[in-house]
C-alpha cells in the first residue's frame, strides 16, 4: 500500500492533459470481446474521462450488434477445412475486416458526448492467420472512422507502428501503449523515434490485472508500484514528458490519487466495471463475479496465445471440449495455421464411446470469448461484493457506469459508496 502524504485527496483533484485537453483522470480499460462494450466507453467519456472499446474479434461482435455477416462468409468460404485440424488455408478477407472496424467504431463515435474521449485497445497477440496485414487493416481502420486514440496492447511488435504511419491521422490520433516493464518500453521507443512518433501516454499494467498478463508464471514477483515508479525514472533519465498510468488491481479512489498523487497521469481501472449494466458479460457472470472469493480466483496457462490469463475457476470454458472453430473465428491463428489449441486437441483422446476427453490444457479462446464463457477478471474480483447490496435471494445488486466512476472520482479514504438500494432485482443483458 501507497502512503497516503495528503489526507483527504481524491481523485478529482487532478487532471490529465493530452494534446491540449483535459480529462478526469480516469481511463477505463479495454476489455475483449465486447466487455467493454460502446455503452460503458461512451458512458465514461460522458463523464469526463476516457473509454475504451476493444477490437478483439470485431467481425463478429459487428454481426451481433449490425446484423451483418462477416463470420457467416468466412466460415462458408472455409468450410472444407472444418472436419480437419489443418487450418492453414483459413484466412480473414481484410476488405470485411476494414469494413466491421469501420461499423464498430463510426457507431460509437457517432453517439459521442460529453468531454472525454473514446479510445480503442488493440491486441496485437490477435494474430488473425496474418499477422501484419490484419493488424493493418485494423488500425487503419479505427483511425479512418475517427476513433479518439490507439491503445497497443499484448505484443508490442516492433513494426506496429509502421503499419499505420502512412494513414492520414497517425500524428493526430493519440497513440498509447501498455507495458509490463520499462524492458518492453525501451523497445517501443526505439521504434517510435524511428518514425517520429512517440507514444502520447504509457498505461503500465502490473500483475493484479484482468485478461492476459505481461507477466511469466512467476507474476507473484512483480508489482505494480515498482514497475511504475522505475517507470516514470527512466522516463525522467531520458526527458521524456509522457503520462504514465498506472493498471491493475487499485480498487478505490483513495489508491488511485496516491498514484496520481506520486505522479501518475491517469489510472486504468476495470475490474470494478465488470458489474455495471453497460458492461457486455451476461448477468449471470456477473454475479458469479460478484459471489467470487479469492480462492476462486487463479492465474491460468490455458490461453492459446500462452499469455497467463487471470480467470474464475467456475469459468464454463474449463475442461471444455470443443472442436477448433476456426472457420468462423480463427483470430488467435498464426501465420502458418498454427494455434496452442488445435495442439491440445489433437492430443487429448476419446472416451470409449469416441467422444473427445475435455481438453485440459488449453481453451478454445475464440469460441469461449464468443459466448462470454471465460470470466477472466482482476486478481480483486472478490471484493466486488462490498460495492453493492445483496438481495434476499442471494443475488447482487449490479452497478451503473456513473457510480463506478463516480465513486472513483469522489472517494476519500479508501471509503467506497453504495448505491441507492434497488427494491428488487432488476435483470440485465
Ligand atoms: C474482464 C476483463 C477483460 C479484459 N480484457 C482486456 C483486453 O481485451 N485487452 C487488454 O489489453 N486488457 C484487457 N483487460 C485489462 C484491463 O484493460 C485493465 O488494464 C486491467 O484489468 C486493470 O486492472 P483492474 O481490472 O484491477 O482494474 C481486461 C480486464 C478485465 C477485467
Amino acid at each position: 500500500m501507497l502512503s497516503i502524504n495528503k489526507p483527504g485527496d481524491r481523485v478529482d483533484n487532478y487532471r490529465l492533459t493530452l494534446g491540449g485537453k483535459e480529462y478526469i483522470p480516469i481511463i477505463v480499460g479495454g476489455m475483449g470481446v465486447n466487455i467493454s462494450t460502446a455503452e460503458l466507453a461512451l458512458e465514461a467519456c460522458r463523464l469526463g474521462g476516457i473509454g475504451h472499446i476493444s477490437d478483439a474479434m470485431n467481425p463478429f461482435v459487428a454481426d451481433k450488434k449490425f446484423h451483418t455477416k462477416y463470420t457467416k462468409a468466412k466460415a462458408s468460404k472455409h468450410r472444407e477445412s472444418r472436419d480437419s485440424l489443418d487450418k492453414t488455408s483459413v484466412k480473414f478477407d481484410l476488405e470485411d475486416l476494414r469494413l466491421a472496424q469501420l461499423d464498430i467504431v463510426h457507431a460509437v463515435m457517432a453517439q459521442k458526448k460529453g468531454d472525454g474521449a473514446i479510445y480503442i485497445n488493440v491486441m496485437e497477440k490477435l494474430n488473425m492467420a496474418a499477422p501484419g496485414d490484419t493488424l493493418r487493416a485494423r488500425l487503419c481502420a479505427a483511425l479512418e472512422a475517427g476513433i479518439d486514440g490507439v491503445t497497443l496492447s499484448a505484443g508490442l511488435h516492433n513494426g506496429t507502428l509502421k503499419l499505420m504511419a502512412d494513414q492520414p491521422r497517425f500524428h493526430d490520433v493519440k497513440i498509447g501503449i501498455i507495458v509490463s516493464s520499462v524492458r518492453a518500453l525501451k523497445i517501443f521507443l526505439r521504434s517510435g523515434k524511428r518514425y517520429n512518433r512517440l507514444p502520447d501516454y504509457i498505461i503500465v499494467e502490473g500483475p493484479l490485472a484482468g485478461g492476459h498478463l505481461g507477466f511469466g508464471e512467476d507474476w507473484r514477483e512483480y508489482d505494480l508500484r515498482d514497475i511504475f515508479i522505475e517507470t516514470l525514472r527512466f522516463l525522467q533519465d531520458q526527458d521524456l514528458d509522457i503520462p504514465v498510468i498506472p493498471a491493475g488491481g487499485i480498487f478505490t479512489g483513495t489508491e488511485a490519487a496516491e498514484y496520481l498523487q506520486l505522479g501518475a497521469g491517469a489510472v486504468q481501472l476495470a475490474t470494478r466495471f465488470t458489474i455495471t449494466e453497460e458492461c457486455g458479460l451476461p448477468d449471470k457472470a456477473k454475479q458469479s463475479y460478484f459471489r467470487s472469493n479469492e480462492e476462486d480466483v487463479f492465474v491460468s496457462t490455458l490461453s492459446p496465445t500462452g499469455y497467463p490469463l487471470r480467470l474464475l475457476k467456475e469459468s464454463p470454458c474449463i475442461d471444455a471440449n470443443i472442436k477448433p472453430q476456426c472457420e468462423p473465428f480463427g483470430y488467435i491463428l498464426n501465420k502458418d495455421g498454427g494455434c496452442l489449441y488445435i495442439d491440445a486437441y489433437e492430443a487429448t483422446p476419446l472416451d470409449e464411446k469416441g467422444r473427445k476427453l475435455p481438453v485440459k490444457d488449453k481453451v478454445c479462446l475464440c469460441y469461449h470469448f464468443s459466448k462470454y464463457n471465460a470470466y477472466t477478471c482482476g486478481h480483486y474480483v472478490y471484493r466486488l461484493k462490498d460495492t453493492t447490496h445483496q438481495f434476499a435471494n442471494g443475488d447482487y445488486q449490479v452497478l451503473t457506469v456513473d457510480h463506478v466512476f463516480n465513486d472513483y472520482r469522489y472517494s476519500t479514504d479508501h471509503r467506497i459508496a453504495l448505491p441507492e438500494p434497488q427494491e428488487r432485482r432488476v435483470k440485465t443483458a
